[in-house]
């Protein structure tokens, strides 16, 4: 961590104590640990949420439930999240970690493959997504999310400076850096929406269906 971040984490909201067991416990536990959200991006999350103050959003790519945990706890009463996530081994520990929660009853976790299942939802039903997924699916799949997102609506979008990758040409077999260019560059000639990309931690996009 450079210095400008730990300054960043000295001098915002604590990191509520749960989140910090799931973040440690995917770092010891799991081989891909640093997929999970941290103190910054989630205390961010949960602000963009209260300053959005959406009825409902949708998660893509739970992981552990880091991220998911930080929306529910920025959201209103009556307000809920679902979040859908792949990778059916990752489910026991996802209900583990939202059962710990008291925000878990504004949760509902989807097992399966978000290019699929954001297909059943009737149009301009969200009013935030948090797109985090699979990069090398960005671009499908953010055109798949687009109409079932309300106009004011918001997606975010993470991972989108890709550990400074996008700097670099990418190498031939390198899909997820040229996913990631190209929703980069997808985004960036699309009128629907208004957008602003954020370099905290590995790049948030911020989109806005006007
Ligand atoms: C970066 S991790 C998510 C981290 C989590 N949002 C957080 O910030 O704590 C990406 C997750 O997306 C899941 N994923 C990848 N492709 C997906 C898809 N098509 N549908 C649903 N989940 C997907 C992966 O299995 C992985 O758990």
């Amino acid at each position: 961590m450079d210095s400008i971040e730990e300054y960043i984490i000295e001098h915002i909201d604590e990191e509520p104590g749960l989140l910090k067991q799931i973040y440690r416990e995917a770092h010891l536990k799991l081989l891909h640990g640093g997929m999970s959200s941290g103190h910054l991006q989630g205390r961010l999350l949960k602000m963009l949420v209260q300053m959005i103050r959406p009825s409902r959003v949708l998660e893509i790519g739970t992981y552990t439930g880091y991220s998911a945990l930080c929306i529910a706890e920025g959201l209103e009463d009556n307000a809920s999240l679902e979040t859908i996530e792949i990778d059916d081994e990752m489910e026991d520990i996802i209900r583990d970690n939202f059962s710990r929660s008291s925000f878990s009853d504004r949760i509902k976790l989807i097992i399966g493959d978000a290019n699929e299942v954001v297909l059943n939802y009737d149009d301009s039903t969200f009013d935030l997504v948090f797109m985090d997924g699979n990069k090398r699916d960005y671009m499908q799949l953010y055109e798949k999310i687009l109409p079932k997102i309300k106009h004011g609506g918001f997606i975010i979008a993470d991972n989108t400076l890709w550990h400074g990758k996008v700097l670099e040409e990418p190498k031939s077999n390198d899909w997820q850096t040229k996913g990631v260019l190209e929703f980069n560059d997808h985004l960036k000639g699309d009128n629907r929406v208004e957008k602003v990309i954020l370099a905290v931690r590995d790049g948030l996009t911020l989109i806005r269906k006007k």
